[in-house]
């Protein structure tokens, strides 16, 4: 008679010993909810979105009330700016009156428990919609960029925001955000460096939802975030916001990235994160729309595999539903 030696299924056949042998567990700890800040009144569904929409302050504060309750560490802000606000220099980036910035104050007036995470990055503010200033040629200008940045960067830390997360790309710009936060006397404001972000399509409702998608138009940004068929060029780029003085980095997008996730993590052992971004988010949503997916069992496995991979959290639209779930076990 011949029978398996070792029969891995003995483990898999109770739900004690599965729960026994879990390697790793997702809880709202690992989630980071992001929102969109308008400076309307009320909510604006983003179409591409389905269940997202853009808040004004109040609604903002409201969200982040169960955001809190349900234990969620921490909000990351985008802002929506309105068409009049744009420019060629951006400059309403760092107005400290503008939405992003009213928008952390809130927030941290209400919920100083709540962790505020600020995007550090051009495109909402410019008339092309791209992350930073362009040239004659309307190439992105990398160091007249770094500038508006820092000075982006500091008026989120002066509005209170307990960490700036530069998703831009640019070279040099969290070196100098760095030594500007010191300077400025915010030792406390931690770096999310969008460290490996790549030129994805995965981005298009997000486009949609700050309303950069039509100033973008045919625009790529290819000429600052990361080849899609690149993966030491990642290290490099962590390693480099690292020396910096990055205090987290990032992967983005995440699904297609799981590799970029383990390998960093590996690679330098820091705090790592990953953004399941809005084209993930809609896949997930128009799946779950037609019947074709359970949406709150892929959500979950989904999620799990992120850590897996290794990060040590999550930015995804579907943070308040995943906490929820979590909670009813
Ligand atoms: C831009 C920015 C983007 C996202 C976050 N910050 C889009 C882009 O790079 O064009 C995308 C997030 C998402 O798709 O959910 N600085």
């Amino acid at each position: 008679m011949t029978f398996p030696a070792v029969r891995p299924r003995r483990m898999r056949r109770d739900a004690f010993s599965r729960r026994l042998m879990r390697e790793h567990t997702l809880t709202a700890d690992d989630l980071i909810y992001p929102v969109f800040v308008h400076e309307r009144e009320g909510r604006a569904p983003v179409a591409s979105m389905p269940g997202v929409e853009r808040l004004s302050l109040d609604e903002l504060l409201r969200v982040a009330e169960q955001a809190a309750t349900l234990r969620i560490p921490a909000l990351a802000l985008f802002p929506v700016t309105d068409p009049g606000a744009k420019s060629l220099d951006a400059a309403e980036a760092w107005n400290p009156e503008g939405i992003a910035q009213r928008a952390v104050r809130a927030l941290k007036a209400r919920f100083p428990e709540l962790g505020v995470i600020t995007d550090v990055a051009l495109d909402p503010y410019t008339t092309h919609g791209q992350d930073g200033i362009v040239d004659a040629e309307g190439y992105v200008a990398n160091d007249v960029t770094v500038e508006a940045l820092v000075k982006q960067a500091l008026s989120h830390a002066e509005a209170g925001a307990d960490i700036v997360a530069p998703s831009d790309m640019m070279d040099g710009r969290i070196g100098a955000i760095r030594e500007a936060l010191e300077g400025g006397s915010h030792v406390h404001t931690r770096i999310l460096a969008y460290a490996a972000k790549y030129a994805s399509a995965f981005y298009g409702p997000f486009r949609d939802a700050v309303g950069s998608a039509g100033n973008l138009g045919k625009g790529d940004k290819s000429t600052y975030q990361m080849d899609p068929a690149n993966a030491e060029e990642a290290l490099r780029e962590v390693e480099l916001d690292l020396a910096e003085g990055a205090d987290m980095v990032m992967v983005k997008p995440g699904m297609p990235y799981l590799d970029i996730v383990r390998r960093v993590k590996e690679a330098f052992g820091v705090p790592t994160f990953a953004y399941q971004v809005s084209g993930e988010y809609a896949m997930l949503k128009a799946a779950a729309a037609n019947g074709w997916l359970d949406e709150r069992a892929c959500v979950l496995e989904a999620l799990t595999g992120f850590k897996r991979a290794g990060a040590d959290g999550v930015l995804t639209y579907s943070a308040l539903d995943a906490a929820r779930w979590l909670r009813e076990g």
